[in-house]
């Protein structure tokens, strides 16, 4: 595997301080200056002693721009770039000041085969500022497993699954196949792939379209209260819930899911298995949860 973890995520939104409030105050994220970004009025949301795991760039819509993959070392960062060239999807390579405002050494920019754009770096250096989360005796699961993970769209679902795999070096954990959403709609299929940590999976690819560029992006916290305790601060927030309560049967998560701004949808959760991958067997679900989960999800 050459991809280690889901670095950062870079979203675009027609009012960053929006994002401001809500990663501070309901998700317990840290407002942090951005250092070196050439976008004025750039926004960088930590959860841990990285500079940022969020990226809110101010732009003309609300969307998803760009998940941040890291690998391990320069070797594997230059053995992705060369699969990412021959595959035909690499856009550039970043420079020096590029790379530099996501506080990596390098950055290469690349596109999937459904166009979900992606940032490929490494050597990504923590702050000296250690984490505060604005929210009393909050902490995120992150570390060497990176921010959590992202559920993308893929219509074009095989070359997207093969690229994943093939090109980036994903393993395979779950091929989920869910009932029609309606009559005459095909079945949902979403594939969840792991990167070379314990993380059961830090990118999922769905077979549908998602209107902002992400079916949702996931945060996993350090207790089960810290969980129950953002649905409070989100509902009083009056962010929409969109799933409720749950646990997924192959993470093992205990989640709920709510819109933040722009329409973005995150899963707050606790208790992700972590799995040791030189023995582990990939699963094929046709459930998506054990309990709980009551999705409504708009559209
Ligand atoms: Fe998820």
């Amino acid at each position: 595997m050459t991809i280690s973890a889901l670095s950062y995520v870079r979203l675009e939104m027609r009012d960053p301080s929006e994002w401001q409030r809500f990663g501070e105050q309901v998700l317990g994220f840290a407002g942090r200056p951005a250092e070196n970004c050439a976008v004025r009025g750039t926004l960088c949301l930590a959860m841990d002693a990285m500079p940022f795991r969020y990226l809110i760039e101010p732009g003309d819509a609300d969307r998803f721009a760009a998940a941040g993959w890291e690998c391990a070392d320069a070797d594997a960062y230059g053995h992705v770039v060369g699969a990412l060239q021959e595959a035909g999807a690499l856009v550039r390579l970043g420079t020096d000041v590029e790379a530099g405002s996501r506080g990596a050494a390098d950055l290469a920019f690349g596109v999937d085969p459904s166009g979900n754009a992606f940032e490929l770096c490494h050597g990504r250096t923590s702050n000296d500022a250690s984490f505060n989360s604005p929210i009393d005796g909050l902490r995120f699961v992150t570390g060497a497993m990176g921010l959590g993970h992202a559920v993308l769209p893929a219509p074009e679902f095989a070359a997207t699954d093969a690229f994943y795999r093939d090109v980036l070096g994903f393993g395979v954990s779950d091929e989920l196949t869910l009932p029609p959403p309606a009559e005459g709609a095909p079945e949902q299929r979403i594939h969840f792939l792991h990167a070379d940590n314990p993380r059961h999976h830090s990118v999922g690819l769905c077979n549908f379209p998602a209107p902002n560029g992400v079916v949702h992006l996931m945060a996993e916290v350090d207790s089960l209260d810290n969980v129950g305790a953002c649905l409070d601060r989100a509902k009083a927030a009056e962010a929409p819930i969109v799933a409720s309560l749950g646990r997924h049967l192959n993470d093992g998560m205990v989640s709920f899911y709510m819109l933040a701004p722009g329409g973005i949808p995150i899963e707050y959760g606790y208790d992700g298995r972590q799995f040791d991958w030189s023995v582990f067997e990939p699963t094929r679900s046709t459930v998506g949860d054990i309990w709980g989960h009551e999705y409504n999800f708009p559209g």
